[in-house]
């Protein structure tokens, strides 16, 4: 449960000379600060390998405020209070012997700053610190709670399959229990995706719907125009199925299709999004040939601006045959859900940045209107837009005024632009705060994560195993393969090709 008031408390952030912590963590913070939802006692602790004086710090991330927080302001004197909060200490972080000099810092810290030994200890590192730096805090008792705070937050990657999921876990318990361990995944921090669990649960005209009597098919898309830009090292070890389709996507399906859970606690919630995860169709070899398809982006020019292949991108394989793009079909084994599918789709270089979830109704079971070009009953649509143009979009048939029964499609839409306060809070800023606040809801459980490696762990297998199977080219600026349709169920019915705008579609691609 959520503790009330929060806690004067210090945010150590190992990796803090990195680009993440930089580019999304301080920015976040800062933007809590601006929002005085901080503690009334609070300070950062950034922890690196590289030499660095608090100043020099200081003038790092004051940089990343002014480019990246969303709260902006030209006065120079709130940055430079804020990053008075700021601290930093150079230690070899692979090497247990230095983190006495980390607590010696956090001693310092608890009498400056009055955090009172209530620490958050956030990973931004390289993966492979993320079973050493918790057992060397350990061993400085760090981790004991007692009553203060000890939380750990484990950025993605969590493993890089189903038992280096396992074995990070195992190793995480050696020390800590599972309510100090806060396993990020930045999607379930956007408004948008928690506005998913509210449109579901606070409106009584959407639930008796939800399920495979209305429902024919359900998409889920997160597209991305960028290319892996300077991650290839990472990228092509990793693949989009590891990237994007084992966290995010999974997490988005399961808040589509969870049972409404018995409250907003974290337990709760948690354990409904599980019950989706354990009843996910495993697909066998054969089965995944169909269902599963892979591609890569290949050189084009897009928008008038030339744009490399993958296989040319910096630090990756010539002959690479990592999946910039994947797109599945896929069935949740339960009373709601049998029978209908869910496809889901993500990609690098494709002609726009959009994630959204799209909700396709059965069309009415008789066509009373027919003879209608501009009308096409093959069922209502939600769209769930997760970004950019956040909002939501009803399909629906209305009448042509006029004479006769002449009947056409039209979009009902909300945006949160519209809102007269419509500031939407990153995913970082949310998930910082409700960690601090000692609220996991948002965060992952470690069951939970283990059974979406369990997903896809086979079809990691069968593309390591069978190194031949169809990797598609398709080129950058485009909406991947062409053979991605087929996988879509049903005459006529094809994936939404969506625009930046949620109201504009129907047009192939961005132009
Ligand atoms: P960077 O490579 O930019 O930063 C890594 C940080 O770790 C640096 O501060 C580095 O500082 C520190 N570090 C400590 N020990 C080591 C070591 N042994 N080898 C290398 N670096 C070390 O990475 P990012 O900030 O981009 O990412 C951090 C983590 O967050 C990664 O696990 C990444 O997968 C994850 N992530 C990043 C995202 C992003 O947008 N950047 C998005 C989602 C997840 P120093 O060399 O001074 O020790
Ligand atoms: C990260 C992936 O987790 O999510 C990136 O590692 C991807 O490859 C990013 O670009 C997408 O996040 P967002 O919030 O921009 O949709």
């Amino acid at each position: 449960m959520a503790e009330k008031k929060i806690k004067d408390q210090a945010l150590v952030i190992f990796g803090a000379s990195g680009d993440l912590t930089h580019r999304k963590l301080i920015p976040a913070v800062f933007d809590l600060y601006m929002q005085k939802s901080l503690p009334d006692n609070f300070a950062v602790l950034g922890v690196a390998r590289s030499e660095m004086t608090d100043d020099a710090f200081r003038e790092k991330m004051k940089e990343g405020v002014i480019e990246f927080a969303s709260m902006k302001t030209t006065d120079e004197k709130i940055i430079n209070e804020f990053c008075s909060m700021l601290h930093y200490v150079s230690i070899n972080t692979s090497d247990s012997a230095d983190y006495g000099k980390l607590k010696q810092r956090l001693v310092e810290l608890d009498e400056k700053s009055n955090v009172k030994g209530n620490y958050i200890f956030y990973l931004s590192t390289p993966p492979s610190l993320y079973p050493l730096v918790p057992s060397y805090l350990a061993e400085q008792g760090l981790n004991k709670e007692e009553d203060k705070i000890r939380r750990i937050i484990i950025e993605k990657p969590f493993g890089t399959d189903l038992q280096s999921a396992i074995d990070l876990n195992k190793k995480l318990y050696e020390n800590y229990d599972e309510d100090q361990i806060y396993r990020i995944d930045h999607y379930l921090g956007k408004e948008t995706v928690q506005n998913i669990l509210v449109t579901r649960f606070a409106n009584g005209i959407y639930e008796p719907l939800w399920n495979r009597n209305y429902i024919q098919h359900i998409e889920i898309t997160a597209a991305e125009s960028i290319g892996v830009e300077n991650r290839g090292k990472y990228y092509d070890n990793s693949g989009a199925l590891r990237d994007m389709v084992q966290n995010h996507l999974l997490q988005l399906l399961a808040v589509v299709a969870m049972e409404p859970p018995m409250s907003i606690d974290a337990s709760a919630i948690r354990n409904e999004k599980l019950k989706v995860f354990q009843a996910i169709r495993h697909y066998s070899d054969s089965e995944l040939i169909t269902n599963v398809i892979r591609g890569q982006y290949t050189e084009a020019n897009v928008k008038g601006k030339y744009k490399k292949g993958y296989r040319n991108e910096a630090d990756v394989a010539p002959d690479s045959r990592t999946e910039t793009y994947v797109a599945m079909k896929l069935f949740i084994d339960s009373w709601r859900w049998s029978g209908v599918p869910f496809y889901i789709r993500t990609g690098k270089r494709l002609p726009t940045r959009v994630s959204e979830v799209v909700i396709h109704f059965k069309p009415t079971p008789q066509t009373l209107f027919i003879d209608n070009p501009e009308f096409r009953n093959d069922g209502n649509q939600l769209i769930l837009r997760i970004q950019p143009d956040e909002g939501i979009l009803l399909k629906t048939g209305m009448k042509i005024p006029g004479t006769g029964f002449n009947v056409k499609n039209v979009n009902m839409d909300f945006h949160y632009s519209d809102l007269a306060n419509s500031y939407i809070p990153d995913a970082y800023e949310r998930l910082i705060l409700d960690c601090m606040i000692g609220d996991a809801s948002l965060y992952t459980r470690a069951d939970a994560l283990e059974s979406t490696w369990g997903f896809v762990q086979p079809i990691i297998d069968f593309w390591k195993n069978n190194p031949d199977a169809p990797l598609y080219g398709y080129p950058s600026g485009s909406w991947g393969p062409d053979c991605a349709d087929s996988l879509i169920e049903g005459k006529e019915q094809t994936w939404r090709y969506p625009c930046k705008n949620l109201s504009d579609d129907g047009i192939y691609c961005e132009l």
